[in-house]
Order: structure tokens, then C-alpha cells, then sequence
């Protein structure tokens, strides 16, 4: 018996803002963004939609192709709450009509949560094969206007179905973890936008990587030739790059140019234009992977890197299920980046700096133009529509 992913889809926002017309506007060259930090572009979420639209447009899909009513519980993962108390899932699971029969949970650990959600999903899965658990991880990255993280922000959300016998990947036993309490980014409850120390934790996401891979080579006996791609947590995709450098340096490998790409680029493709989000970016990173990759992946096995600020990492491995084209959902995550509308330099601003998000009161603008939208918020209550 195997566990791990059976489907997998992601969703971003209707609207995007690209590097060129940021750089213009703040008068930096453009290859700072497109070489320096390998990114292009950035979704933008209007203030009609939040974390539980993109969780909503992201799941819809899943639960087209299986009986709703099998669903055993909601994991759902993100730095972006709205709520301190009631979970960003209960919200789903009511905009979507899940059964009453489920469990419903909030994971937070900035970007690591939705792996800690992941691992937990497939423990319950493996001790009974009626778990039919989606996994939910939904973030919109904001930063203060004019530091350093503003050109690497992004939003997005995917959803897993996990279970016995998964059509796309099986999870494999061991992982290594490591924590360690920092302030390399953190975002305290009264504010929207995260606080970064940048070159910092860079820093941190490198040094937990090693710790990480001594640790999974300690518990499982799998080494790095027995994988044959990677994918890393991916803030921006430069930094998916010196992860694996970090990697094949650490465990005194030389790649050639194209074996060292084979093993990663696949995986940048879609967050170079989505940006980051969060808990979500790793898993639109493995999106990207299996839509993108030149070959079939059938049988191949996957290194996963975890890393989420404050700080909490995990390596872990997971092998590609035969037959699992048939199960992907390329053409809807492409149409979706495709279809974007670009924003204005303008148009961004007023949708991120001077538009309320959280109020008593706030009736919101139409300009979320995908199937869940947020409507209002009246005396404190989230009404939202499909
Ligand atoms: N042409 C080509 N390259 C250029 C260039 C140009 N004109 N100008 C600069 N560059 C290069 C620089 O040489 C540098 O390359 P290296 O990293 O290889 O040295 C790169 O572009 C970035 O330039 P800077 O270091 O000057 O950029 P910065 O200081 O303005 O910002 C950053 C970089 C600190 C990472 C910033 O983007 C940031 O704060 N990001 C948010 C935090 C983040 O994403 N951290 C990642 C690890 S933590 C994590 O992963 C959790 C999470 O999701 C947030």
C-alpha cells in the first residue's frame, strides 16, 4: 500500500503585475529582477479576493472528478490567516458544501506549513484507506511598499487530495527536519504586510537545508543519486538555484549545465510568473514540475525541500506514480496564468496600499473575476459568493 498525492491543483488571481513595468516605475534595471532574482512576474490579489477564494477556485477543480461527500477532513495551510480563532478551512468548507463529516484544522509555519499539513494527511491516510483528506495551502505574499521583498510577492493555492494508493505521487517513508528559533521573516498579528531581514534568511534557508539532508541521510537510506529531481521552496526561482548548488557542493557532486537544469528548471517555470506564495509555492513548484518536464517522469523519484521562515524545514522524497499524465490538470494552471489581465504600476498600489482588507464593515468592489469572490464583511462576518 501506497500514500501520497492522487490529484493536485493550483489557482492564482486574475490580475498581474510584470517586473518590467515595477523596475520602470522605481527606476532599477529589469535584470536585477529577471537574472538577479529569476522572476518576471507577480499576481496580484484585488481586495475581493483572499486566501479562501484562491483555496476555493484551487479545490473546485478536485471535486469535480470524486464524490464530495467522501471528503474526511480539511488541512489547511497558510501565513495569511483571516481569522485567530475560526480555521481558514471552515470558511472552505462551507463556500464549497463539504460534509458535516470532517475534520477541519489550521496548520501555521510561514511556507513550511503546508508540508507539515501534507506529512499529517498522509500518516492518517496510511492507518485507513476510507481518509479521503484534502490538503489545502493558500497564501497572498504582501510586503511593506518600497522594501526589499515588494518585487517577490505573489498569491496562490493548491489543493491535494491524499490517500491509500495515490494516482500521482507516493509519499515515501523518513524525511529529515530541523528548527531552529529565528526573526528572519515574521509577520506579528497586527499587520497585513511581513517583516523580512532578506539577505538573512537566505542565509537560514541554506544552512537548513544542510542540516535537513544530514538528517534525512541519517534516517532513510536513500542518497542523492538515488534521486533524480528537486524541488526546492521557491521565494523567488534564483533561490532554487543556490539550493542545489548548496546541495551537489555538500555532497561533492559536479552536474554538467544541463543535468543540473534537468533536475531543477522544470519546477521554476510557472512561479517565475505566479511569484511567491508562501505555503503553496513548493507545491505550484511540483505543478510546474509535472506539467513542464521535457520527459515523462513516470517512476522518478523527487526530493522535496520544506522551508518556512522562523523556522522549520523538512527533506523529504516521493516517487512519481506510472500513468500519472492522465491525471494532471496542465491545461487549466496555463489558461489561468495565460488569462491574467496586467495591472498598471497604479493599479497595484491602490489594490495593495490603499484599500482596506480587514475592517468591522467593508463592502468590497467587483473586480475578482473568478468563481468565489469576497463580497462584504458586516460586523465582522465574511460573506462571500460563488
Ligand atoms: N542584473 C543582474 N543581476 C543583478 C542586477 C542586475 N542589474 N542587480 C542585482 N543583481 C543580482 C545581485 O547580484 C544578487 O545576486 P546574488 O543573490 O547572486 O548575489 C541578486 O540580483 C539580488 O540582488 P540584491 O541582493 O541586491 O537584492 P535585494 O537585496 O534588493 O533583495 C532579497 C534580495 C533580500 C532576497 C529580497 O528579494 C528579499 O528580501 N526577499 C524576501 C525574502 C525572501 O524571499 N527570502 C528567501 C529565503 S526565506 C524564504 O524562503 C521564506 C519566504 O518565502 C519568504
Amino acid at each position: 500500500m501506497t500514500v501520497g498525492i492522487d490529484l493536485i491543483h493550483f489557482a492564482t488571481s486574475d490580475y498581474v503585475l510584470g517586473l518590467d513595468t515595477f523596475a520602470a516605475e522605481k527606476n532599477i534595471d529589469v535584470n536585477k529582477f529577471y537574472n538577479g532574482i529569476g522572476q518576471e512576474k507577480m499576481s496580484i490579489a484585488p481586495p475581493d479576493e483572499d486566501i479562501i477564494t484562491l483555496a476555493a477556485k484551487a479545490t473546485a477543480p478536485l471535486l469535480d472528478q470524486i464524490d464530495k461527500n467522501s471528503i474526511t477532513a480539511i488541512l489547511f495551510a497558510t501565513e495569511s490567516g483571516i481569522d485567530q480563532s475560526k480555521s481558514a478551512g471552515a470558511f472552505l468548507h462551507g463556500l464549497l458544501e463539504l460534509p458535516n463529516r470532517c475534520r477541519v484544522v489550521e496548520f501555521k509555519q510561514a511556507c513550511y506549513a503546508g508540508t507539515a499539513a501534507l506529512q499529517m494527511a498522509a500518516a492518517l491516510a496510511s492507518q485507513n484507506p476510507n481518509e479521503n483528506i484534502l490538503v489545502v495551502a493558500s497564501d497572498i505574499a504582501r510586503y511593506d511598499q518600497d522594501s526589499s521583498g515588494e518585487a517577490t510577492q505573489g498569491c496562490g493555492a493548491v489543493a491535494m487530495l491524499v490517500k491509500q494508493n495515490p494516482r500521482i505521487l507516493a509519499i515515501e517513508p523518513g524525511s529529515g527536519y530541523y528548527t531552529e528559533d529565528v526573526y528572519d521573516f515574521w509577520r506579528p498579528n497586527h499587520r497585513t504586510t511581513a517583516l523580512v531581514d532578506g539577505k538573512y534568511s537566505t542565509k537560514v534557508y541554506l544552512n537548513s537545508l544542510k542540516q535537513t539532508w544530514d538528517y534525512f541521510t541519517e534516517a532513510t537510506p536513500r542518497r542523492f543519486d538515488d534521486i533524480e529531481h528537486f524541488c526546492y521552496h521557491i521565494p523567488f526561482s534564483r533561490m532554487t538555484e543556490k539550493a542545489h548548488k548548496t546541495l551537489t557542493k555538500k555532497v561533492g557532486v559536479q552536474l554538467d549545465e544541463a543535468t543540473f537544469k534537468s533536475q531543477i528548471c522544470p519546477g521554476q517555470v510557472y512561479n517565475r510568473v505566479v511569484g511567491n506564495s508562501y505555503c503553496a509555492s513548493l507545491y505550484i513548484g511540483f505543478c510546474s514540475f509535472l506539467d513542464n518536464a521535457e520527459q515523462a517522469l513516470d517512476g522518478k523519484r523527487f526530493g522535496f525541500f520544506s522551508y518556512g521562515s522562523g523556522s522549520v524545514a523538512e527533506f523529504f522524497t516521493g516517487v512519481i506514480q506510472p500513468g500519472y499524465q492522465m491525471h494532471i490538470m496542465k491545461d487549466s494552471h496555463q489558461a489561468q496564468i495565460q488569462n491574467r489581465l496586467a495591472l498598471s504600476y497604479e493599479q497595484y498600489v491602490s489594490f495593495y496600499y490603499q484599500h482596506p482588507l480587514e475592517a468591522d464593515d467593508i463592502a468590497f468592489e467587483r473586480t475578482n473575476k473568478g468563481s468565489f469572490r469576497l463580497d462584504k464583511i458586516e460586523n465582522n462576518v465574511r460573506f462571500y459568493q460563488q
